[in-house]
Protein backbone atom coordinates (compact mmCIF):
# COMPACT_ATOMS: atom_id res chain seq x y z
CA UNK A 1 0.00 0.00 0.00
CA UNK A 2 1.99 3.39 -0.88
CA UNK A 3 1.24 6.04 2.45
CA UNK A 4 0.67 9.39 1.28
CA UNK A 5 3.20 11.92 2.32
CA UNK A 6 2.73 14.11 5.33
CA UNK A 7 4.29 17.24 4.81
CA UNK A 8 7.20 18.01 2.59
CA UNK A 9 9.74 20.01 3.92
CA UNK A 10 11.06 23.10 1.30
CA UNK A 11 14.23 25.45 1.28
CA UNK A 12 13.76 28.46 -1.04
CA UNK A 13 16.92 30.09 -2.52
CA UNK A 14 17.62 33.29 -0.89
CA UNK A 15 18.41 35.97 -3.07
CA UNK A 16 20.14 38.78 -0.87
CA UNK A 17 23.30 41.08 -1.72
CA UNK A 18 24.91 43.39 0.98
CA UNK A 19 21.46 45.33 1.09
CA UNK A 20 20.13 42.32 3.02
CA UNK A 21 18.08 39.02 1.84
CA UNK A 22 15.03 38.70 -0.51
CA UNK A 23 13.12 35.27 -0.47
CA UNK A 24 10.40 34.61 -3.03
CA UNK A 25 8.31 32.44 -3.04
CA UNK A 26 5.93 32.11 -6.27
CA UNK A 27 2.51 30.00 -6.99
CA UNK A 28 2.85 26.67 -9.08
CA UNK A 29 6.53 27.46 -9.22
CA UNK A 30 8.19 27.13 -5.76
CA UNK A 31 4.92 26.57 -4.13
CA UNK A 32 3.63 23.32 -5.18
CA UNK A 33 -0.09 24.64 -6.06
CA UNK A 34 -1.53 28.28 -6.72
CA UNK A 35 -1.71 30.52 -3.80
CA UNK A 36 -5.34 31.94 -3.61
CA UNK A 37 -4.86 33.03 -0.12
CA UNK A 38 -1.91 34.50 2.38
CA UNK A 39 -2.55 34.89 6.61
CA UNK A 40 -0.48 35.17 8.64
CA UNK A 41 -0.22 34.53 12.50
CA UNK A 42 1.71 36.53 15.02
CA UNK A 43 1.03 37.45 19.40
CA UNK A 44 0.84 33.49 19.81
CA UNK A 45 3.64 32.45 22.52
CA UNK A 46 4.79 29.08 23.85
CA UNK A 47 1.82 28.25 25.48
CA UNK A 48 -0.37 28.51 22.60
CA UNK A 49 -1.43 25.81 20.47
CA UNK A 50 -2.71 26.68 17.24
CA UNK A 51 -4.09 25.03 14.12
CA UNK A 52 -6.01 21.59 15.61
CA UNK A 53 -7.61 20.75 12.45
CA UNK A 54 -7.03 19.22 9.27
CA UNK A 55 -8.77 20.66 5.34
CA UNK A 56 -10.60 18.06 3.19
CA UNK A 57 -9.82 20.99 0.17
CA UNK A 58 -6.88 23.02 1.20
CA UNK A 59 -2.64 22.22 0.96
CA UNK A 60 -1.02 24.76 3.10
CA UNK A 61 3.03 25.95 2.71
CA UNK A 62 3.92 28.00 6.04
CA UNK A 63 6.87 29.54 6.27
CA UNK A 64 7.99 30.88 9.42
CA UNK A 65 9.06 34.44 8.18
CA UNK A 66 10.13 36.02 11.71
CA UNK A 67 11.36 33.74 14.87
CA UNK A 68 10.48 30.02 15.12
CA UNK A 69 7.71 27.52 15.84
CA UNK A 70 7.20 24.01 15.39
CA UNK A 71 4.20 21.83 13.70
CA UNK A 72 3.19 19.23 14.00
CA UNK A 73 1.60 16.79 11.40
CA UNK A 74 -0.04 13.52 11.85
CA UNK A 75 -2.49 11.35 9.56
CA UNK A 76 -4.23 9.49 12.79
CA UNK A 77 -0.78 7.11 12.33
CA UNK A 78 2.17 8.56 11.80
CA UNK A 79 3.18 11.85 13.52
CA UNK A 80 6.11 14.13 12.54
CA UNK A 81 7.07 17.30 13.79
CA UNK A 82 9.11 19.97 11.65
CA UNK A 83 10.76 22.83 13.61
CA UNK A 84 10.53 26.22 11.65
CA UNK A 85 13.62 28.18 12.21
CA UNK A 86 14.60 30.46 9.35
CA UNK A 87 12.23 32.86 7.02
CA UNK A 88 13.63 30.68 4.04
CA UNK A 89 12.84 27.64 5.43
CA UNK A 90 8.77 25.95 4.87
CA UNK A 91 6.54 22.79 5.57
CA UNK A 92 4.04 21.93 2.45
CA UNK A 93 0.95 20.29 3.98
CA UNK A 94 -1.04 18.11 2.22
CA UNK A 95 -5.15 17.76 2.31
CA UNK A 96 -6.87 15.79 5.13
CA UNK A 97 -3.47 16.23 7.44
CA UNK A 98 -4.13 16.96 11.31
CA UNK A 99 -1.84 19.61 12.08
CA UNK A 100 -0.92 21.58 15.31
CA UNK A 101 1.13 24.68 15.28
CA UNK A 102 3.15 25.76 18.81
CA UNK A 103 6.21 26.84 20.39
CA UNK A 104 5.83 30.18 18.62
CA UNK A 105 8.78 32.30 20.15
CA UNK A 106 8.04 35.83 21.06
CA UNK A 107 8.59 37.45 17.62
CA UNK A 108 7.12 34.56 15.99
CA UNK A 109 5.53 35.45 12.45
CA UNK A 110 3.70 32.39 10.75
CA UNK A 111 3.00 33.20 7.29
CA UNK A 112 0.44 30.43 5.54
CA UNK A 113 0.27 30.17 1.71
CA UNK A 114 -3.14 28.10 0.99
CA UNK A 115 -4.64 26.83 -2.32
CA UNK A 116 -7.81 27.96 -1.47
CA UNK A 117 -9.83 31.03 -0.39
CA UNK A 118 -11.63 30.31 2.91
CA UNK A 119 -14.59 27.90 3.59
CA UNK A 120 -15.06 27.12 6.87
CA UNK A 121 -17.06 23.82 6.18
CA UNK A 122 -13.93 22.16 4.71
CA UNK A 123 -12.44 22.22 7.95
CA UNK A 124 -12.97 19.15 10.87
CA UNK A 125 -11.87 20.49 13.98
CA UNK A 126 -12.65 17.27 15.63
CA UNK A 127 -9.73 14.99 16.38
CA UNK A 128 -11.89 12.01 16.72
CA UNK A 129 -14.16 13.25 13.82
CA UNK A 130 -11.38 13.19 11.40
CA UNK A 131 -9.82 10.06 12.55
CA UNK A 132 -13.34 8.52 11.08
CA UNK A 133 -13.14 10.24 8.38
CA UNK A 134 -9.67 8.97 8.05
CA UNK A 135 -11.27 5.29 8.64
CA UNK A 136 -14.02 5.75 5.71
CA UNK A 137 -11.36 6.98 3.09
CA UNK A 138 -8.90 4.26 3.54
P1 LIG B 1 -8.42 29.25 12.88
O1 LIG B 1 -8.59 28.36 11.71
O2 LIG B 1 -8.91 28.73 14.20
O3 LIG B 1 -6.91 29.67 13.04
P2 LIG B 1 -5.63 28.74 13.28
O4 LIG B 1 -5.80 27.52 12.44
O5 LIG B 1 -4.49 29.56 12.83
O6 LIG B 1 -5.52 28.43 14.72
O7 LIG B 1 -9.14 30.63 12.55
C1 LIG B 1 -9.47 31.60 13.52
C2 LIG B 1 -10.68 32.38 13.03
O8 LIG B 1 -10.38 33.08 11.83
C3 LIG B 1 -11.87 31.49 12.73
O9 LIG B 1 -13.04 32.16 13.20
C4 LIG B 1 -11.93 31.41 11.23
C5 LIG B 1 -11.28 32.71 10.79
N1 LIG B 1 -10.53 32.59 9.52
C6 LIG B 1 -11.00 33.21 8.37
O10 LIG B 1 -12.06 33.87 8.38
N2 LIG B 1 -10.28 33.08 7.21
C7 LIG B 1 -9.13 32.36 7.17
O11 LIG B 1 -8.49 32.27 6.08
C8 LIG B 1 -8.64 31.73 8.36
C9 LIG B 1 -7.38 30.92 8.34
C10 LIG B 1 -9.38 31.87 9.51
Amino acid sequence: MSQKELFRKMTFPELGDERGNLVVVEGAIDIPFEIKRAFFIYGSDATVVRGCHANRISEFVLINVSGTSKVMITDGTSKEIVSLTRPRDGVYIPKMMWKEMYEFSKDAVLMVLASTHYDGSEYIRDYNAYLNEMKQQN
